[in-house]
């Protein structure tokens, strides 16, 4: 599968969300990563379903990866896809039943992820994997952006790597949580195919060129790093 660059606009200006999305989808990011926080299955607050609606509204495009870090997580499946959502994630400690949430987002006509906390084995994929369309490792512990890559995240892209090739099914394999350009190729090598980065993308320094500049250079290098030869 083709590498996908999400940004996360967890990092992005908030004051300025509207163009903040349109400059790194002009930059060449491949979908965009929404983290929804609730402060109460994570310690922090982001954004709910009307900031969605309202860059829809904007004229975004692009694919949306919502992800949502909230408990309970159901309620909150229609609303996110009705505003716009196409990929809806959630985290199995956060729902009663993960497979009846993962069926009511392919339902609703989105693609349905699962997420992997570092402290979640990945084993419990094995019984939902039919009900999955996207994986999503976890390599920091999720409520906020900045945070460093956890290394063990590797072992477990790789068993999911090996579960989702087993199966058969075209799933996408995400990592998300201090991935850069220093890190990515390792991320690629170990299996994942969809690379989420917030402050690596978003926090790059304003070279007075223009933002999509900025954001375009940083996109190109991740890419550049995952096209070479691994060693
Ligand atoms: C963490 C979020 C991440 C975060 C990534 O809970 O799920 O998506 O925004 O940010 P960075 O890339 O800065 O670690
Ligand atoms: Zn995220």
């Amino acid at each position: 599968m083709e590498p996908w660059i999400a940004p996360s606009i967890l990092a992005a200006d908030f004051a300025r969300l509207g163009q903040e999305v349109d400059d790194v989808v002009a930059a060449g990011a491949d979908l965009i990563h929404f983290d929804v926080m609730d402060n109460h299955y994570v310690p922090n607050l982001s954004v709910g379903p009307l900031v969605l609606e309202s860059l829809r509204r904007h004229g975004v495009e692009a694919t949306v990866d919502v992800h949502l870090m909230v408990k309970p997580v159901d309620r909150l499946i229609g609303d996110f896809i009705d505003a716009g959502a196409d990929i809806v994630s959630f985290h199995p400690e956060a729902s009663e039943h993960p497979h009846r949430s993962l069926g009511l987002i392919r339902e609703k006509g989105a693609k349905a992820g699962l997420v992997f906390n570092p402290g979640t084995p990945i084993a419990l994929l094995e019984p939902l994997i039919d009900a999955v369309d996207l994986v999503l490792v976890m390599s920091v512990n999720p409520g906020f952006g900045g945070q460093a890559f956890i290394p063990s995240a590797l072992d477990k892209v790789r068993s999911a790597r090996a579960l989702i090739d087993a199966s058969g099914s075209a799933i996408r394999l995400e990592i998300d949580g201090g991935i850069k350009v220093d890190n990515i190729a390792e991320a690629g090598a170990a299996g994942a195919d969809t690379f989420v980065a917030g402050s690596a993308i978003f926090g790059v320094p304003d070279s007075g060129r223009g933002r999509v500049d900025d954001y375009r250079q940083v996109i190109r290098c991740m890419r550049d790093e995952l096209a070479a030869p691994a060693g």
